[in-house]
């Protein structure tokens, strides 16, 4: 982790969960309400039908909730589209953009990435924008360059340690079980922290940098305590409570240790 920095522990739902399920919403919600929320926070981005119902279940709890995806435009035709603001209108207060199951399922360019993070901005909503390299980027050795590239052409010019977070997500390590070793990890986030430095000045130093792809309770504590690793983003595992606690309850030594 890094000093001064308050983690972020991310659930990703994908598109997995229906009615029957928000009762793990409920007991995240519930296993949540802890002292550690004061020094970490938690959020869970379950598909875009149960958002309004989510938020109102975490009514009394720390857990925010947000979205998975959002159009670049306010409003418009584009059927099938759900745009910052209505996020933010059913009290969503995070979106993920620029995921690699959007970019690759759906063709999304940096440039529309970056487009998504400034509507996020615009609702008042803090974008999560995703960045991560293919295998064969990673084979090619050319995993830096790409981390580069996403973050000098995705995040929007208006960013800072407020309204954007990161997610560095290797593609390969995503629902694989596979996971980059603690070295290569530490040095992806030692490069991405000096982008950002470079990208935005010392307001680079203040935002999250979190680690996702196959985050588990068994492996959560050594990712989180790898330098610049400021929370993490979790696919499969946050779909049980569970499961999402553990990895939430893994931060306690950490933040103890950087208090
Ligand atoms: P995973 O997904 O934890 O299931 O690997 C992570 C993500 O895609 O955000």
């Amino acid at each position: 982790m890094t000093p001064d920095i308050r983690p972020l522990i991310a659930g990703n739902w994908k598109m997995n969960g229906t009615r029957a399920e928000l009762d793990q919403i409920k007991a995240i919600a519930d296993g949540v309400k802890t002292p550690l929320s004061q020094q970490v926070d938690t959020l869970l981005c379950p598909p875009i039908t149960l958002l309004y119902v989510a938020t109102a279940l975490c009514d009394d709890s720390p857990l925010l909730v947000g979205a998975q995806d959002c159009h670049h435009k306010v409003c418009g035709a584009h059927t099938g589209d759900i745009s910052a603001e209505m996020i933010a209108d059913c009290f969503g207060t995070h979106v993920i953009v620029g995921h690699s199951e959007r970019r690759g399922d759906h063709a999304e360019t940096d440039h529309l990435v970056r487009a998504k993070a400034e509507a996020a901005h615009a609702a008042d909503l803090v974008a999560i924008v995703c960045v991560g390299e293919t295998l064969d980027e990673r084979d090619a050795y050319q995993t830096l360059d790409v981390l580069k590239r996403q973050i000098f052409n995705s995040v929007p010019a208006d960013a800072n340690a407020q309204n954007t977070v990161i997610a560095y997500e290797p593609v390969w390590a995503i629902g694989t079980g596979l996971t980059p070793t603690r070295g290569d990890i530490e040095v992806a986030h030692a490069f991405m922290r000096a982008e950002l430095v470079e990208l935005m000045g010392r307001e680079g130093a203040g935002v999250r940098i979190l680690y996702g792809g196959s985050v588990k309770p068994a492996n959560a504590s050594e990712i989180l305590g790898i330098d610049n690793v400021d929370g993490v983003l979790v696919g499969g595992a946050s779909l049980k409570a569970e499961d999402f606690l553990a990895i939430y309850a893994a931060c306690e030594p950490h933040v103890v240790k950087a208090a």
